[in-house]
């Protein structure tokens, strides 16, 4: 079998473009998403590598050599009782780079160097931006990352540390992704929004799951979503499997938003700054993908007020998980639950880059 010819970039006016063409947008300058159906025998994790990577051929770099990884992924499951119910979370901060976006930073960079690319360009709000130059340094690839001027100092100094040019925007999270598409023209952007590589790495958060949780199942999924990248990652890895007859259903896609950062709602309050950095976006480029995610799922969206966010924060610490306030819009979200279901929420980031 050519797995090769198992995959297309394709966008939503239904053109296609082979799955190693140098691009991130179609002709038109829509997004770009990736068609592919995997073969029963493909979803065999091998073992020979470590992490994410045992997924390899279900991911889609084709030529081993270019794997550019730290062994990355297999985040712990644990129990936990929070409010007389318990719950499975999943310790996704437990990463390189200190965030679950280093899976998908770990499948672009990787399907960047083996597309020959250079240089790239990238907007963040921190930990993607982190991620993104933490690959690319390893892959010895030009890396300029565009931030906001109120992105935290911790997370600046780390991007800088990997060598990365960080150029600082004034202005919203908007300004920044404006900016990014600027120097886009010449350099490949390797967004994790709009890059659709990206979202082939956060699937495998699924596969973990399937695979840690045979005997407790999630019937729900609970993530603090901005631009979706793991939310849409995480239903791409269900779906597969779902396909091939391996998990008995799709989970809930259970999206927790800052209630002053909300734009999956139908009609969002004014916007306001929120502790939870990470979910600070106003204008998710795939909003439409994640609302029909969620419809699809049977989901919803939980909006957290600020005050329960940092009270969430400080009893996921007394209970010996630092992560960032990000996260812990989750954990806020887990008194909001319908009881009828058993839930994962992935504990996203780790909170040493708040401190
Ligand atoms: C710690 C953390 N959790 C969750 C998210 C939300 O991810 P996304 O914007 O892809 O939905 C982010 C995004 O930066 C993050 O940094």
């Amino acid at each position: 079998v050519n797995y090769k010819e198992l995959w297309k970039l394709t966008a939503a006016d239904g053109s296609e473009y082979p799955i190693d063409d140098v691009r991130w947008r179609s002709d038109e300058g829509d997004l770009l998403d990736i068609a592919f159906r995997p073969l029963l025998e493909m979803v065999q994790p091998d073992n020979a590598f470590p992490g994410l990577w045992k997924y390899k051929d279900l991911l889609p770099v084709f030529g081993l050599p270019y794997i550019v990884s730290f062994g990355e992924g297999d985040t712990p499951v644990v129990k936990e009782q929070i409010g007389g119910t318990e719950f499975l979370l999943k310790l996704e901060y437990l990463f390189p780079t200190g965030s679950y976006k280093d899976r998908g930073a770990s499948v672009l960079i990787s399907k960047i160097k083996e597309l020959g690319i250079k240089e790239i360009v990238e907007d963040s709000s921190g930990n993607a931006g982190c991620a993104i130059a933490a690959y690319a340094a390893k892959a010895g690839i030009r890396c300029e990352i565009l931030v906001s001027v109120s992105t935290s100092p911790a997370k600046i100094r780390q991007l800088e540390a990997y060598g990365a040019k960080v150029t600082k925007i004034a202005g919203d999270r908007q300004a920044v992704a404006n900016a990014a598409l600027e120097k886009a023209q010449t350099a490949y952007y390797a967004s994790h929004s709009w890059n659709p590589f990206f979202f082939q790495g956060t699937k495998t958060f699924a596969y973990e799951i399937a695979a840690q949780c045979r005997d407790n199942f999630p019937g729900g999924i609970v993530l603090p979503v901005g631009n979706g990248t793991l939310l849409i990652g995480a239903y791409l890895g269900f779906a597969e499997l779902y396909e091939c007859g391996l998990i008995p259903f799709i989970p809930k896609m259970i999206a927790v938003q800052a209630a002053n950062c909300a734009p999956l709602l139908e009609e969002p309050g004014p916007f306001a700054p929120t502790i939870a950095e990470g979910i600070a976006v106003r204008r998710p480029v795939r909003r439409q993908q994640i609302l029909d995610i969620i419809r699809k799922t049977g989901g919803t969206v939980i909006t957290v007020e600020e005050q329960a966010i940092a009270e969430a924060w400080s009893q996921a610490a007394l209970r010996g998980y630092y992560i960032e306030k990000t996260s812990a819009a989750g954990w806020a979200a887990l008194a909001e639950l319908p009881a009828q279901e058993r839930y994962l929420l992935a504990l996203t980031g780790h909170g040493l880059k708040n401190t």
